[in-house]
């Protein structure tokens, strides 16, 4: 029976690039469908650009362009590098789109007309110099319960409390560095609190994510028990300016970009119906029964399993057939890190040269459909593409290519080999259908790895019958015609299998099999006799440690001030990509238990120490900074110049103190454009492993250090 699916992958932010964390995502969402439409069904794959939000808005006044230009430009992007890593979306619309409009609208009317929608006045922080209303993520402040100072709006860094903004001691927006007042303002609630909704998703929400116990374990948790009205409403609205869609019959209001983010999906799936002539309503409609998956983050899971729901079933629509939350990645271990360079962006990854097959290769055999993290492990992932992809796989088609040319003409075996190849190669057809069932569970990991147990099997033949003896010898042509065809047929059956992970690699094998695309069927049957095939092209390169200390090495920031030394160069104060991921503060809290703790620092060499010049300077001038309330402006002398250094240290020190002391400088850090002028160096100072706590103190030299002294 043909099946009708549609699927998603979440929608990435428009102001930032695709990192091989949300490539975990894509390439998992990309081998379902390629499986699924190798099986025969009709399954789409739609995805979009999640467009709207605060901080697309400033990050594009920053650049000095409008929102949409920016939004144009990253989808540019994305769209390039989705490409490069062959995720192949049927669609990959934007929800800045009419589309995305229309059903919004639609939505939000039918929730309107069902009661279920209510205005109500709050109080919220606002940004006087910004003239604008500060979301949780830009407003900064000390934690109400540790005082560690810096921390978000919603949820410590330092010991993990959730509150609300409001309770930030000495808070200031991160947009403008102004203290906030408090202001009221109408704000429009979607009352997931009615007794409908309640009831709706405590049966709802169990059936949508009936496959993963993880996820439904984490509903039960925010809905509390039966009776427990646990939900809150839900804010659906944001006060101008704010780049969105304006809510119908609410000028100056618009809505929320959680509300329209998901509705995105039916966007660009709208937008692709409109190109085929496919029906939407057939994906769409209360009663549908095509089936509708969306592959997420757990990060995410509360929007998808909670409010979309709701708002899919109050409005008249279908609810999704299953959520598919998968976990975060780490890198060797540890969360993604741009000091260390392990946050890797795709498309440094594709510059450097690394093919995106073994990525894709080594991903798959990690997922395995929970919701347990994934940990790129780079030696391990090296090792593993070599030894499995190339060295098991790969290999099968080497080893007997060269024969059937030189010695067949290219021909295969011109007798019916079925027989044989069941009784040399047993089990290797019938598995098909198991690792077929692997993949619709998406564990991708137990498919690939009975998919290498049987190219174990297949090189035990190829050693128990050594064509390279069999070409030496007298009287042997018809064996290793035999043992040839056998070995190049099965390599077929493998690509088949493999074919969802490396389209590229298999699509080559086709070439060079010289068959049409291989469908999963394909893998039942053998090439007909004396089918010929195409000479053989290496297939796929090994990695190279080398270009992975080189991926490592671009994605490095040089000598980025993280840790104590942040707090000497007080950074401007530059908001989180992604602030409006925090639907409510279990979310924050669920959040900060995902972090894995920084591991202890690797071992540098002296010569990487050697490259930071470190100097004696004298403080020969310090100055209050104007508008700042964390910084002194310091002029330092070196001996043979002077330099201008803004240092984050005004809580601790006062500006007519300092002048006339020796400190040390890092004198060979990029000159930083701030915000109240050049920062030309940074002075150390101590502080607490986050450079938050509360004191802050300057190194000193012994006294006799002369301004210049190089310190090593
Ligand atoms: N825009 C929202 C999603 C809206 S869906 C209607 C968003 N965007 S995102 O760019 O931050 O993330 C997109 C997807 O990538 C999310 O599902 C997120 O969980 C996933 N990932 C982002 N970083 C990730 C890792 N480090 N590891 C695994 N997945 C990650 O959230
Ligand atoms: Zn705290």
């Amino acid at each position: 029976m043909t099946r009708k699916i549609l699927v998603t992958s979440a929608l990435p932010y428009a102001n930032g690039a695709i990192h091989l964390g949300h490539l975990v995502e894509y390439i998992q969402t990309d081998i379902w469908t390629r499986f699924q439409k190798m099986r025969g069904h009709e399954c789409w794959y739609v995805c979009a650009d999640d467009t709207h939000g605060t901080p697309i808005m400033l990050r594009a006044e920053k650049e000095g362009i409008s929102p949409e230009q920016l939004i144009a430009r990253v989808h540019a992007e994305h769209s390039r590098d989705f490409a490069g890593f062959h995720v192949a979306f049927d669609n990959y619309h934007t929800t800045h789109s009419d589309e995305t409009r229309f059903y919004s609208e639609d939505i939000y009317g039918k929730l309107k007309s069902a009661g279920l929608i209510e205005v109500r006045s709050i109080e919220q922080f606002y940004d006087p110099v910004k003239a604008m209303f500060l979301p949780d993520r830009f407003i900064k402040g000390e934690c109400p319960k540790c005082s560690t100072r810096d921390q978000y709006g919603d949820a410590c860094e330092s010991c993990g409390a959730a509150y609300a903004p409001t309770e930030l001691k000495n808070p200031y927006s991160a947009v403008s560095g102004a203290k906030p007042e408090l202001r009221s303002s109408d704000h429009y609630f979607f009352k997931l609190s009615d007794p409908r909704c309640q009831e709706f998703l405590r049966h709802a929400t169990r059936a949508v994510c009936a496959n993963q116990p993880e996820a439904i374990n984490k509903l039960q948790e925010w809905l509390g028990e039966p009776g427990e009205n646990k939900l809150a409403d839900w804010d659906i609205s944001r006060d101008a300016p704010y780049f969105g869609f304006e809510i119908p019959g609410a000028p100056g209001k618009f809505f929320y970009v959680w509300l329209d983010a998901p509705i995105g999906y039916m966007g660009s799936f709208a937008n692709f119906c409109k190109k085929k002539g496919l029906d939407f309503d057939a994906y769409w409609g209360k009663g549908s029964t095509a089936e509708l998956y969306h592959f997420i983050g757990k990060d995410i899971l509360y929007f998808h399993a909670l409010f979309w729901p709701a708002e899919l079933e109050h409005a008249g629509y279908r609810i999704p057939t299953s959520v598919f939350a998968h976990g975060f990645l780490t890198v060797d271990g540890a969360k993604m890190s741009k000091s260390r360079g392990t946050f890797i962006t795709a498309e440094s990854y594709l510059a450097q040269g690394l093919n995106p097959e073994w990525l894709r290769y080594y991903f798959a055999a990690k997922l395995n459909g929970t919701m347990e993290d994934i940990d790129l492990n780079l030696d391990d992932f090296v090792s593993r593409v070599n030894s499995d992809l190339v060295g098991k796989y790969i290999n099968i088609a080497s080893r007997a290519a060269g024969f059937i040319a030189k010695r067949f003409a290219g021909k295969l075996d011109a007798r019916h080999l079925s027989e044989t190849f069941r009784a040399e190669l047993p089990g290797l057809i019938e598995a098909g259908e198991e690792i077929a069932a692997h993949y619709e569970a998406r564990d991708f990991a137990r498919a690939l790895r009975r998919v290498m147990a049987l190219a174990d099997q297949i090189n035990q033949y190829v050693d128990k019958h050594q064509p390279w003896q069999l070409a030496k010898q007298e009287g042997q042509d018809a064996k290793l015609h035999e043992v040839c065809s056998l070995l190049i047929n099965a390599f077929r059956i493998l690509t088949t299998y493999l074919k969802p992970v490396l389209p590229k690699l298999a699509h080559r094998a086709e070439e060079f099999l010289n068959v049409a695309p291989l469908h999963w069927a394909d893998a039942a049957h053998l090439l007909p006799p004396a089918h010929l095939i195409n000479p053989y092209e290496h297939l796929m390169q090994r990695i190279d440690p080398k270009q992975v200390e080189a991926l490592v090495a671009a994605n490095r920031e040089s000598l980025a001030p993280t840790g104590a030394n942040a707090a000497a160069v007080a950074p401007a104060p530059t908001p989180e990509p992604s602030p409006q991921r925090k639907a409510q503060h279990q979310q924050a809290t669920e959040d900060k238990t995902q972090g894995q703790a920084e591991p202890k620092p690797q071992h540098i060499s002296i010569d990487d120490f050697a490259k930071v010049d470190l100097r004696v300077a004298r403080i020969a001038d310090a100055r209050h900074v104007e508008g700042a309330d964390k910084l002194i402006q310091l002029t330092l002398d070196l001996g043979t110049e002077t330099r201008n250094v803004f240092a984050g240290i005004k809580s601790a020190y006062d500006p007519a103190q300092l002048v006339g002391r020796l400190t040390v400088m890092v004198a060979n850090l990029a000159p930083r454009k701030m915000k109240f002028g050049m920062s030309e160096g940074m002075v150390l100072a101590a502080s607490d492993a986050d450079g938050k706590a509360p004191g802050i103190f300057l190194l000193s030299p012994d006294s006799g250090a002369q301004p210049g002294m190089r310190v090593k």
